[in-house]
């Protein structure tokens, strides 16, 4: 019997949870978003980021372990995400972890925010973990740092089969939402904007052809092919970089709708090949935060149907960043002894 907390502070959200890794259950998941104190910057601040974490770290711990009715001397294992991310704010609940593991005499486990995306794909709704989810699998990471797909062999066991090799999809969602004007974050605007228009596909942006062999992404001359379609339409400036009055409401919703239809599209014509090249994959997940996306879950839904392929998304609560999926990864990695010292440092 083992109980893990799990500290989570590499981006925007300050996270705390328990784990129960004899009951295979969470106890508590507590988030804390930071997304209010970044839209008016367009994206976020790292130095903002920090400050928020340290303010808020303690009472959000505190939190998680009042949710789970516990206390600290409780616990068995302190596991805190210790890369990638922004380094200040890593750094935030990677001492905080320290502290706790350090005051409480508890094992600490580093744990990669990517690997606790890879694995969130196993926990429901209820807290409890799937038992029906088949390895080997193909995990599609699509969040607004990352754009990854792997192939996922057991727990800890993954390999990384391609990846963007410039923006993430969810910052293209972000940085094309800020062009037209619908602020940050972009992704759930822009579906809002494409279902009023049934994700019809106006403007048919390009697919990346020029990848179609490989199972990397690019995303960024996307950005590029919106920039100059708006400009020839005469919506923006590209000299000012103003946008003029003809960007009404319908253009926005046209962009939108365009645009997600044809990420759908890469995404799926992406997994196609990755179960191609792959064939012994019993199925695929979505994961991050572009996997809260009713849109492209529903694609994919119907792409595995078509494969006969196993498809698993957890529940949006796990898509963007959580400590659920951090304390999850911090049990099996219990289990299989792989602990940090106190002088474990970021991005270790
Ligand atoms: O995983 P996450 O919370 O943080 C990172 O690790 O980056 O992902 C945030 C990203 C943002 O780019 C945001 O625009 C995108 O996920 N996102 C979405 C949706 N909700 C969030 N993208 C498309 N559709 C959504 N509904
Ligand atoms: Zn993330």
């Amino acid at each position: 019997m083992a109980l893990i907390l799990g500290i989570e502070t590499s981006c925007d959200e300050t996270a705390a949870a328990i784990y129960d890794s004899s009951e295979k259950k969470l106890l508590s998941n507590v988030v804390f978003s930071q997304v209010a104190l970044h839209e008016k910057y367009g994206g976020v601040v790292p130095e903002i980021a920090s400050r928020s974490h340290l303010e808020k770290v303690g009472f959000i711990v505190r939190q998680s372990l009042s949710d789970a009715s516990l206390s600290l001397p409780r616990l068995d294992y302190i596991a805190v995400t210790s890369k990638p991310g922004l380094a200040g704010a890593l750094l935030v609940g990677l001492c905080f972890a320290k502290g706790l593991a350090y005051a409480h005499e508890k094992k600490l486990i580093a744990v990669d925010h990517l690997e606790a995306h890879i694995f969130s794909s196993f926990l429901m709704d209820d807290g409890s973990v799937k038992d029906d989810l088949k390895f080997p699998h193909i995990c599609l990471v699509a969040s607004g740092g990352h754009t990854s797909l792997y192939l996922v062999r057991g727990f800890g066991d993954y390999e990384l089969i391609g990846q963007t090799l410039d923006d993430a999809a969810g910052e293209a969602f972000d940085k094309i939402a800020k062009l037209i004007g619908l602020g940050y974050p972009g992704g759930p605007r822009i579906e809002k904007f494409a279902q009023a228009v049934a994700f019809q596909d106006f403007f048919q942006y390009p697919r990346t052809k020029n990848l179609n062999k490989t199972l990397h992404f690019s995303f960024s001359g996307l950005k590029t092919a919106v920039l100059y379609d708006l400009v020839k339409r005469g919506v923006y400036d590209l000299k000012s970089g103003i946008i003029s009055n003809k960007m009404t409401d319908v253009v926005r919703e046209q962009v939108s709708s365009s645009l997600l239809v044809c990420i759908a599209d890469i995404i799926k014509a992406k997994v196609s090949l990755a179960m191609m090249r792959y064939p012994e994959a019993k199925g695929v997940t979505f994961v991050g935060g572009v996997a809260c996306n009713s849109f492209l879950r529903e694609q994919l839904q119907g792409l595995c149907d078509l494969w006969d392929k196993q498809f698993v998304v957890p529940p949006k609560k796990y898509c963007g960043d959580n400590a659920a999926m951090v304390s999850f990864v911090g049990s099996y990695k219990a289990g299989q002894e792989k602990f940090s010292g106190l002088t474990l440092d970021v991005y270790e």
